[in-house]
């Protein structure tokens, strides 16, 4: 992508209103107003491995979940490279699955280890009749290089999961081999800490990436051949 082109996607892409999915947001709001306790296996950073713990559905999903304006913007990446091959690293209930599925034509593979929380976004999905998603409740560090081999190559992989260093680092160094020239990798919560910021300058480092655009919620990274290496620090 040229500079000119980084432009384009900044007029269509970041700089637009947020146009929330009235369906979706209806789930939003029932997720924040459940007071059901589940049980989680936490897998991320911070944690202590599969330690279960009981947390109810609206702290996760007021905790876990992004902002109705981040999911509005991935639907538009979808939509502006077209994408019909995604993966998503860390669904949680599933909120920014449904942006992303809700591009018809495109089929997301979304991984989430917490066996309750997935029930939930496994129910979500049902209600808002997807056909497009497909869920694999297991550890990413356990599965990814199957799920890899059995849906590549990828348009467009969101990155939100175990927040730390090193897990960033290995998951991108398992997917890269997997994208495009025209794929666009996102990495979640750049800034949420020490080590992640240190996994997003490593990242936007690599050989393979052309263009990274920080937009602070998250870090987009761009695979296209034969540019200049530029990097964009802009406001979302
Ligand atoms: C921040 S939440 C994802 C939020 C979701 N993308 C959204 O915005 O709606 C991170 C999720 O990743 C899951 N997770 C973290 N590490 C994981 C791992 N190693 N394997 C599977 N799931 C993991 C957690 O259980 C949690 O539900």
């Amino acid at each position: 992508m040229q500079p000119p082109t980084v432009f384009q996607f900044f007029n269509e892409v970041i700089n637009q209103k947020p146009a929330p999915i009235q369906s979706i947001e209806e789930i939003r709001k029932e997720l924040l107003q459940n007071e059901e306790l589940i049980s989680i296996q936490d897998f991320g950073a911070g944690s202590v491995l599969n330690k279960n713990t009981n947390r109810s559905i609206n702290y996760i999903a007021r905790t876990s979940s992004s902002s109705v304006k981040f999911s509005c913007f991935l639907k538009r990446v979808a939509d502006y490279i077209d994408a019909k091959n995604i993966l998503e690293l860390g669904t949680s209930f599933g909120l920014n699955t449904s942006y992303l599925a809700n591009k018809k034509d495109a089929q997301v593979t979304t991984i989430e280890g917490s066996q309750e929380i997935a029930a939930v976004a496994l129910n979500n999905f049902q209600k808002l009749k997807f056909n497009n998603i497909k869920l694999v409740q297991a550890n990413i560090d356990n599965v990814l290089p199957v799920v890899l081999s059995e849906i590549a190559p990828l348009d467009l992989v969101y990155i939100d999961a175990n927040h730390t260093f090193d897990a960033t680092i290995s998951y991108f160094n398992q997917i890269q081999p997997f994208l495009t020239d025209s794929s666009i990798l996102i990495v979640d919560d750049i800034h949420w800490s020490d080590g992640m910021y240190k996994a997003w300058k490593e990242l936007c480092s690599r050989k393979e990436v052309s263009l990274s655009i920080d937009i602070f919620d998250a870090g987009l990274l761009f695979f296209k051949s034969g540019l200049t290496k530029s990097h964009y620090t802009i406001k979302f």
